[in-house]
Order: C-alpha cells, then sequence, then structure tokens
C-alpha cells in the first residue's frame, strides 16, 4: 500500500497506512484492505438513487461486461482501437501516478503504459473484482478501491492524470464528482471525462435489459457548465460517430 496519498472520504483527515488497513488516527475508523486487496470505503447499504440502480446494473452484468465491450467495440475497428479514441487525449508518461474514476473491469489500464502507477475506484464490486482478474493477468500496476467517485479518498493535488469515462451521466451528483475529480488532480494535471451522447442513450433506453438504468435519467448535456473554476484549456468533441462526448481540461 502506498503512502501520503490518502484522506478519509468522509472528512478531510489524512489516513495511517497499516498493513491490511488505512486508518483514521482522529476518529478511529478503518478502511480495510479485502482479501482481493480492493480498499473498502464504501458500504454496499450506503447507496442509493441514481447510484444505487448502476451499482445493481454493474453488478449484474460483470461477469460478461468485457465480452459485451468485445462485441460493441468490433462495431468500431475492436477494442484496442476504439478504446485508443479517448485514451490518446490522455498524454500519460512513465512514473506518473494516474487515477481512473469509475474503473470498471481495468478494461482501460490494459492499454495503457506500464511504467505508472494507477489507482482505480469504483462503486460496483462486481465491476471490481472483473479488475482483480486483469490486474492479476495482464500484470496491471494498479491499486484498487470500492468508493463513490463523489467521495474520493485522495488528498488534494495527488495525481498527474484524471479520468473518467463511462459512468457520470448517470451519478446521483455529477457537480461534486466533477469537484472531486478536480480537486485531486496536481497543478496542470490533464483531467478527461467521457460519457454516452443523448443520442445514443435514448437507443438504449429501449432495451429490454440494458436499457434498465437509462430509464427515467435527466437528459444528457457534456458537463461543461458543472466544470469549477480552476481549470483551463476546456476542449470538448464528440467521437465515434456522435455517441460519445469526450471533455478534456488541465487544472490551474
Ligand atoms: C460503462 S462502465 C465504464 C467502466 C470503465 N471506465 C470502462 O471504460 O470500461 C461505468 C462504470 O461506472 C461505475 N459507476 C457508476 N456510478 C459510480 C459512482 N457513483 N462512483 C464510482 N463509480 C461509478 C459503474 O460501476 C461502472 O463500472
Amino acid at each position: 500500500m502506498k503512502k501520503t496519498i490518502w484522506k478519509n472520504p468522509n472528512n478531510f483527515n489524512e489516513l495511517e497506512v497499516n498493513e491490511n488497513c488505512l486508518i483514521d488516527n482522529r476518529t478511529g475508523e478503518q478502511f480495510i484492505k479485502d482479501e482481493n486487496e480492493i480498499i473498502q470505503f464504501i458500504q454496499k447499504e450506503e447507496i442509493d438513487g441514481s447510484n444505487k440502480k448502476s451499482t445493481d446494473f454493474y453488478n449484474s452484468f460483470a461477469p460478461f461486461y468485457e465480452i459485451g465491450q468485445k462485441i460493441w467495440y468490433s462495431f468500431f475497428g475492436g477494442e484496442k482501437k476504439a478504446r485508443m479514441d479517448y485514451l490518446n487525449y490522455l498524454d500519460i508518461k512513465d512514473n506518473m501516478t494516474v487515477l481512473e474514476v469509475s474503473i470498471g473491469t481495468a478494461a482501460n489500464v490494459k492499454y495503457l503504459t506500464k511504467n505508472a502507477d494507477y489507482y482505480g475506484i469504483d462503486i460496483s464490486m462486481g465491476q471490481l473484482l472483473q479488475s482483480v482478474k486483469n490486474k492479476n493477468k495482464y500484470k496491471l500496476p494498479i491499486t484498487l478501491c470500492y468508493a463513490n467517485a463523489e467521495s474520493l479518498p485522495f488528498k488534494d493535488n495527488s495525481f498527474d492524470v484524471v479520468y473518467h469515462i463511462g459512468g457520470i451521466n448517470l451519478f446521483n451528483d455529477k457537480q461534486k464528482a466533477i469537484y472531486e475529480m478536480v480537486r485531486v488532480a496536481k497543478k496542470d494535471a490533464k483531467i478527461m471525462i467521457c460519457d454516452e451522447t443523448e443520442k445514443v442513450a435514448q437507443k438504449y433506453e429501449k432495451l429490454p435489459y440494458f436499457g434498465k438504468p437509462f430509464k427515467n435519467r435527466e437528459k444528457i448535456v457534456p458537463p461543461i457548465n458543472l466544470l469549477p473554476e480552476n481549470v483551463e484549456n476546456i476542449k470538448t468533441m464528440e467521437i465515434r460517430k456522435g455517441t460519445l462526448y469526450i471533455i478534456t481540461c488541465n487544472k490551474k
């Protein structure tokens, strides 16, 4: 377990690193590293609203997520090419410290340099367990956390790159999550946010099983207006025939 980067997601106290847990010495709270080395910052029972809808969906779909993605990406030239369409915007260099918010099955990290130090958080334990498999299979240099994007367990100014792909449209509080991504990014760090456009969500919501999380959602607009003031170089674009939006910026 690495030092110095951790804070209690429920307050601003730094966490001390012990062998099997992180400890908040002021409150006595302990955040356990489980048998799969996933650090537990939340409990299933506290997930609610749209986050719960999304978590329930991903927990049930997690064992089939990777094969589903392979089939979907076959329409866009294969998984590696399709993922590199957005991963190329990250500019990850050797020895950087990188955070993926909503890491899912760690499918993106497979295609990135192995010489960086990755952290991944997700609210679905099902997805994180698939990440563990990929971490072991591909020897990914990654620390996994069971956490909510809206309360990150990291201190301010910790990461050289922070990115998120594919979940924010359905978060309970998009602005809180975006402020968190910016808070934990270092000065000048690249931040990227990417998710489906309204156009594709309208198609998804009609599907019997996959459509469930998309039903009764807010209309999707790329959340540029939710960015805090301490970012610059804001760029936004749509890729893959208008199915995905990408926002990139740097922390001031
Ligand atoms: C479409 S998947 C994307 C996974 C991965 N980023 C990828 O590109 O394959 C969306 C992910 O967002 C996660 N998620 C949804 N709400 C979340 C929240 N509030 N905090 C953290 N992760 C969340 C889901 O559990 C799921 O793994």
